[in-house]
């Protein structure tokens, strides 16, 4: 598994960024748009740093925050420290997400965001995972987008890579930590969550357009609204969220619980 004490200053130089604000905010707005208007349950699987699982509770929502790293969930910890209104709807699992076990407990949303990509395979997780959606409930992945690998490295101009991830097929590539992370497509986790008897709603496409900014990019608040507008309406067409590189699936279990 990759080392994420050593990444883990590194993410959240990352997550803080403009680039990073985008995707946290594309995500947060759609699931926002997918949850009922009432507190509900919700597993982060992967939590990292805490941005997600402290939206959610920020919004109302109980989260159980899982993480296959003592350090990250420290650092969630330390994050969430700083709100003492939220830690009473907080709480920790260390807990790696292909053999995560909740004792039977399902949510009303399940996120795993950014988490697929450094696994070798995504079946073995997602299934998992769709087992703790409850009824009515969604499932919500962010992975790395395989059908667009290699466009951040052209749009960078370094060209002779962008040319050999193109070419080679192999859906692998050096991500923004500096660590070998792995893409996934849309349709392939569509799929996956449709045998767990989930119902696929449609994907969002994360920074169309932003992908390739510096980590350094800090766009006036205008700016970066004006951005946001744009992701946000690309996010959901074609052609332009297929060549996004990252993937925001998302998948429902009926309200009867039955599987369509
Ligand atoms: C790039 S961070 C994403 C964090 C957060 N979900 C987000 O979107 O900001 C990836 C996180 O996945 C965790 N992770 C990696 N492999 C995992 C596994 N097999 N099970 C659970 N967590 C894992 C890492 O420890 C790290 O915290």
């Amino acid at each position: 598994m990759t080392d994420f004490a050593a990444v883990g200053a590194t993410y959240d130089t990352y997550s803080n960024s403009g680039r990073g604000r985008l995707r946290h905010d594309l995500v947060f707005r759609r699931l926002q748009a997918e949850l009922p208007g009432r507190p509900v349950r919700v597993l982060d699987a992967g939590c990292g740093t805490g941005e997600m699982t402290l939206r959610l509770a920020a919004a109302g929502h109980r989260v159980t925050a899982a993480d296959a790293s003592d350090d990250m969930i420290a650092a969630a910890a330390s994050r969430l420290s700083a709100h003492p209104e939220l830690t009473a709807q907080v709480r920790f699992l260390n807990a790696a997400v292909e053999v995560l076990d909740v004792g039977g407990e399902t949510f009303d949303l399940v996120c795993c965001h950014g988490v697929l990509m450094y696994l070798d395979e995504p079946a073995t997780a997602v299934a998992r995972l769709a087992g703790t959606v409850a009824p009515g409930g969604v499932l919500s992945i962010l992975a790395k987008n395989r059908a667009a690998i290699g466009s951040r490295e052209a749009l960078r101009g370094e060209y002779a890579l962008a040319r050999d991830l193109i070419e080679s097929g192999t859906g692998v590539s050096v991500g923004h930590l500096g660590v070998r992370t792995r893409g996934d497509t849309a349709e392939e986790l569509d799929r996956i969550a449709a045998e767990h008897g989930l119902s696929p709603l449609p994907w969002q496409g994360i920074r169309v357009f932003n992908d390739h900014r510096a980590k350094e990019w800090a766009p006036e608040p205008d700016e970066y609204a004006s951005a946001l507008e744009a992701e946000w309406a690309a996010s959901t067409r074609d052609p332009y969220r297929q060549v996004a590189p990252l993937v925001h699936t998302l998948a429902r279990r009926a309200p009867d619980g039955s599987s369509r």
